[in-house]
């Protein structure tokens, strides 16, 4: 089988096994888990950030940025398909009453005018939300995970912060924008107020996510992280896994790019996908079935018939996602099983 429904499905390799199971811990409620203060060290000094807090969950950390920056009765904005709109299980709104919105540009990337056209004046009108916070994600999957430029975020901030509203980043996906962009991920995040980036993603350790802003946000953040229930004893043994990951397997990222696009351009020569290669910038690829008749659910069982695992993103595009489960050789080996499927 060749596994492209997610980065998510990335499993953790011999060394870093090894680094989990000698990690050194302690109870990390009390603060005493040296392997987990490390991590959120390396992870606070990779994002340019005063400090950060190691999470159970990419989820978690939205949940926790988000709560940071809003309450009950305030309003964020966030492209109408992402993650923590559509994926998070209504959590700004279960958890906080916070009344999400949607930004509905195509690219799944939006600037100031687009928000201007949105988002209520600051005139005290009282039929308003108070309008608190904007969330970027970044890689975008609406965008075929494209990364955010480094000048839109900025854009972004600025409209933000002249209004007194708060940028949170769901960088889920944060180093394979980095890598791509050619920068460091502190280039990035200094465009942001908190950011979100997950280490069981495409750094390939098996839990676990960040989240990171001032030292007096990430205080908030604990409490918040308590209340949620991810406080976490001997978390030293999987923030291990995290910590190996930044220390080894970020650079290696720009292979699962590579072998992104590579796959999209065996799959798109085939009749039956409908795949813009060019727009192929990190490790995702969404293609559209071009038959009226196929839906994505029809062909990715398919694909499986085959041994090549893809989801469906919605009911006519399938996304496969690269990672460090399958290498170069992998993908001319999946490409060949896929042209019985996909011509
Ligand atoms: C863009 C994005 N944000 C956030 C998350 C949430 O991460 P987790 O599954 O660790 O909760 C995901 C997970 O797939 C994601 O793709």
């Amino acid at each position: 089988m060749w596994e492209f429904r997610s980065d998510t499905f990335t499993r953790p390799s011999e060394a870093m096994r090894r680094a989990m199971a000698s990690a050194e811990v302690g109870d990390d409620v009390w603060g005493e888990d040296p392997t987990v203060r490390a991590l959120e060290e390396r992870a606070a000094a990779a994002v340019g950030k005063e400090a950060a807090l190691f999470v159970p969950s990419g989820t978690m950390g939205n949940a926790i940025g988000m709560r940071l920056h809003a309450g009950q009765g305030d309003a964020l904005w966030a492209h109408d398909t992402s993650h923590v709109l559509d994926n998070e299980g209504g959590g700004p709104a279960a958890l906080w009453g916070i009344l999400p919105r949607g930004v509905a540009t195509g690219g799944g990337f939006f600037g100031p005018d687009d928000l201007k056209a949105l988002v209520p004046d600051d005139d005290g009108d009282v039929h308003h939300a108070f309008a608190r916070l904007i969330c970027v994600e970044n890689t975008s999957t609406a965008a075929q995970g494209a990364p955010w430029p480094v000048e839109a975020l900025a854009a972004v901030r600025a409209y933000a912060h002249a209004r007194e509203m708060k940028v949170h980043m769901d960088g889920a996906r944060l180093f394979n924008a980095a890598v791509a962009l050619g920068v460091g991920a502190d280039v990035i995040c200094r465009e942001v107020d908190t950011v979100q980036f997950c280490l069981s993603k495409g750094l390939g350790a098996p839990v676990g996510s960040i989240i990171a802003g001032t030292a007096a946000e990430v205080d908030r953040a604990n409490r918040l992280r308590k209340l949620l229930g991810g406080g976490m004893r001997q978390a030293g043994v999987v923030a291990a896994g995290g910590l190996y990951a930044l220390d080894h397997q970020v650079e290696r990222l720009a292979d699962d790019h590579a072998n992104a696009r590579r796959l999209a351009e065996g799959l798109g020569a085939g009749s039956r996908l409908d795949i813009d290669v060019d727009r192929v910038a990190t490790n995702i690829v969404l293609a559209a079935c071009a038959r009226p008749e196929d839906t994505a659910a029809g062909v990715c069982s398919e694909l499986e018939q085959v041994g090549v695992l893809a989801a469906p993103y919605d009911r006519t595009t399938i996304r496969f996602v690269t990672s460090l489960e399958v290498d170069a050789d992998g993908v001319e080996a999946a490409l060949q099983a896929a042209s019985s499927v996909v011509g």
